[in-house]
This record gives C-alpha cells, sequence and structure tokens, in this order.
C-alpha cells in the first residue's frame, strides 16, 4: 500500500491518541467478492504482499476471513528488518488469531495453514461451509490500519458436505459484508469468463447501484484466448462501472504449487501487461500496483469526505486542552504544561500537512 498514505494516516492516529482521541480515521472495508475459483483470495494477497492465504482450485475460502491490518511502528531493532527477504521472519511483523489468543504467528505460513485448519474444525472436512468468520490480525510497521475480508465465492451446484441452498447461504454471507455502505466492494470476474454472467458485478449492482464504491478487478487476463483482450471492457464499452475496471495478471495454480513468490509474481505480471500487444501502451493502467493505486485513491477520498468530522474532533480536543492549560497555570515552567503545548503543534503542523498531501493528490477517480 501507498507509503505516502501510510505515513499520512500514522502522523493524524498518533496526533490523536496523545490528546485522547482513538482512531479518528474510520477507513472503509474493503471485501472481494466474486463467483469461485475467479481469483479472490490471490487478489487480496496481492494487494497486501505477504503470502498467506488459502488459495487453489475448487472452493477453498469456506468462511469469511476478517483481516485487520494494524500499522505498529517496528519495536525491535533489527538492522534492516523490514528489508528482509520474502519468506523471511521479521520480529516486526506478526499475525494473531481471535480464536488463538496470545499466540504471535511470525511465519506466514503456518498463518496460511492455522486458517485452513480452523475453517475444517467449523465445517467439516468434506467442503462445508460456515458464516463464522476467523478474525486475523497482522501487525507491521508497513500497512495501512484497515480491515479486507475475504469470502467463500458464488456457487450453485453444491458438493460434499454442501447445504442444498449453498447459493442462498453464500449470497446472504456476502451482503452481510458489501450492504454496509462503508464498504469498498471488488468484484473480481475471470477475464475469460463472459462479464455479462458475472456473480460478483451483479450483487455489487445490488447494494451500490450508483456504483460508488465498487471496483472491478479482471483477473486471469494470461488465460484468456490469443486475439481476444479486455480493452472493450476497459473502455466501459460492455458493463460500465463509474471507477471502472483493473486488468491483473495472479499466480497461476502451477505458481502456487512450485510456491512461486510474489515479488516474482508481480515482476511476471508487469512484464506481461508490458509486452502484450493490446496493453502495452496502457500498461500503467494495468496490473496489481495500479489496483493498490486506486485503492488508495479511493481510501484519500473517503478521508477527504470525513474531514469536516475530523475538524470538529480536532476542535474538541483543542478546546479541553485549552481548559486544561489554563487550570495549569504557566504552561512554560510547567512539564505537563509544555506536554500539551507539544501536542497543539503536532495537531496544527498534521492539519497543513494534510491539507497540503491532499491538494497534491488528485481525486479524479475515474483513471
Ligand atoms: P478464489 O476462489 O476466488 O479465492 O480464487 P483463488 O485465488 O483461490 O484462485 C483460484 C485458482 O485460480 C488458483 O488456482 C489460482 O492459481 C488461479 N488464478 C487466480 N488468478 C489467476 C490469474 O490471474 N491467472 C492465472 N493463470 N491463474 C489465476
Ligand atoms: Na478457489
Ligand atoms: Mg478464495
Amino acid at each position: 500500500m501507498d507509503e505516502h498514505l501510510i505515513k499520512t494516516v500514522n502522523k493524524l492516529q498518533d496526533a490523536f491518541s496523545t490528546v485522547g482521541v482513538h482512531n479518528p480515521v474510520d477507513l472503509p472495508q474493503i471485501v472481494v467478492i466474486g463467483s469461485q475459483s475467479s481469483g479472490k483470495s490471490s487478489v487480496l494477497e496481492n494487494i497486501v504482499g505477504r503470502d498467506f492465504l488459502p488459495r487453489g482450485t475448487g472452493i477453498v475460502t469456506r468462511r469469511p476471513l476478517i483481516l485487520q491490518l494494524i500499522n505498529r511502528p517496528a519495536s525491535v531493532a533489527n538492522g534492516d528488518a523490514d528489508n528482509k527477504k520474502e519468506g523471511e521472519e521479521n520480529p516486526n511483523e506478526w499475525g494473531e488469531f481471535l480464536h488463538l489468543p496470545g499466540k504471535k504467528f511470525f511465519n506466514f505460513d503456518e498463518i496460511r495453514q492455522e486458517i485452513i485448519s480452523d475453517t475444517d474444525r467449523k465445517t467439516g472436512k468434506n467442503l462445508g461451509i460456515s458464516p463464522v468468520p476467523i478474525n486475523l490480525r497482522v501487525f507491521s510497521p508497513n500497512v495501512l490500519t484497515l480491515t479486507l475480508v475475504d469470502l467463500p465465492g458464488l456457487t450453485k451446484v453444491p458438493v460434499g458436505d454442501q447445504p442444498k441452498d449453498i447459493e442462498r447461504q453464500i449470497r446472504e454471507m456476502i451482503l452481510t459484508y458489501i450492504t454496509k455502505p462503508n464498504a469498498i466492494i471488488l468484484a473480481v470476474t475471470a477475464a475469460n469468463t463472459d462479464l455479462a454472467n458475472s456473480d460478483g458485478l451483479k450483487m455489487a449492482r445490488e447494494v451500490d447501484p450508483d456504483g460508488t464504491r465498487t471496483i472491478g478487478v479482471l483477473t486471469k487476463v494470461d488465460l484468456m484466448d490469443k486475439g481476444t483482450d479486455v480493452i472493450d471492457i476497459l473502455a466501459g464499452r460492455v458493463i460500465p462501472l463509474r471507477l471502472g475496471y483493473v486488468p491483473v495478471v495472479n499466480r497461476g495454480q502451477k505458481d502456487i504449487e512450485t510456491k512461486r513468490s510474489i515479488h516474482s509474481a508481480l515482476e511476471n505480471e508487469r512484464t506481461f501487461f508490458e509486452s502484450h500487444s493490446s496493453y502495452q501502451s496502457k500498461a500503467q493502467y494495468c496490473g496489481t500496483p495500479f489496483l493498490a493505486r486506486k485503492l488508495n485513491l479511493l481510501l484519500m477520498h473517503h478521508i477527504k469526505i470525513t474531514l469536516p468530522e475530523i475538524k470538529a474532533k480536532i476542535a474538541a480536543a483543542l478546546a479541553k486542552y485549552r481548559a486544561e492549560l489554563e487550570q495549569l497555570g504557566d504552561p512554560l515552567t510547567d512539564a505537563a504544561g509544555q506536554a500539551a503545548n507539544t501536542t497543539l503543534s503536532i495537531i496544527t503542523e498534521f492539519c497543513s500537512d494534510f491539507r497540503s498531501a491532499l491538494e497534491g493528490q488528485s481525486t479524479d477517480l475515474s483513471t
């Protein structure tokens, strides 16, 4: 995710927590929806940039996974811990499950294993589904404090121990998450299937008819028949979407089996778009990095519209501080008063920083 946005939001959180206001910015939840095996878990994992989600052919995601990313400054001095290679453990980055309080997972393969085990525990081993979510928190200096939700895909025909009305049950599960006006919907459709039949787009339209919080994601662009491409879809000539579509290339089943790294997958994706005759002229609008940038822009936009609320919180915090300062007497000769003055200047500095950050940021979301 965008480093500038992470820094901006962190500064805001820090300034506020010194005056006792926690989480001044309530960022939207990002929810992935679409048909089974369209590539939802793969998209989510690429956005987060860590390998930890069960992926594969068939119904792999069988319970909602609520993933809370929590930004936490590095506390262990460890050289360039944050630049460690993928797969290596980083003492400043770990996961914790709600159902295993106190246990820290520094190994992300073990996180994936625990998601699989706990899915089986609640749903049985024979492909059952359950609306009971798995709650995972990931603490890291490199993430934006944000919630992402991975969901089972829409499917019509029950297999194994799945209920006869599996389609209805999964629909209801998905609706619980995407109905919230605060949800940003990533409607995932495999590019080698017909967009007109996209379950994800249909459901997104039910809850977000104006398309103000739905981004279309086209996966498996690498698997399209030779001579076909998604150019018409991108140009809005098939099913127009206000916020548009982003084509991506995730790891295929073989890459999963050979444990291809995210880094190598992103390289492969970039090469694909840059060398494909249909996409090379618009490669900058293709792929996971562009999708991440688009999400960041939406988040910035969200902060911008909640700015009046944030300003009201600042004003209230300032008033409270002024009152406290008056009671303390001469603030310059008093340690507590000095601390309060420092906080005031952090907040003032933040406000001007944030304003200029927003001014520098294009808020045109249609590109
Ligand atoms: P989900 O069921 O929607 O969560 O989909 P997964 O992320 O589990 O992916 C389903 C299968 O499709 C896996 O075998 C992935 O490797 C494969 N897959 C997903 N996206 C792509 C893609 O862009 N290209 C290729 N070739 N395979 C993909
Ligand atoms: Na799948
Ligand atoms: Mg999945």
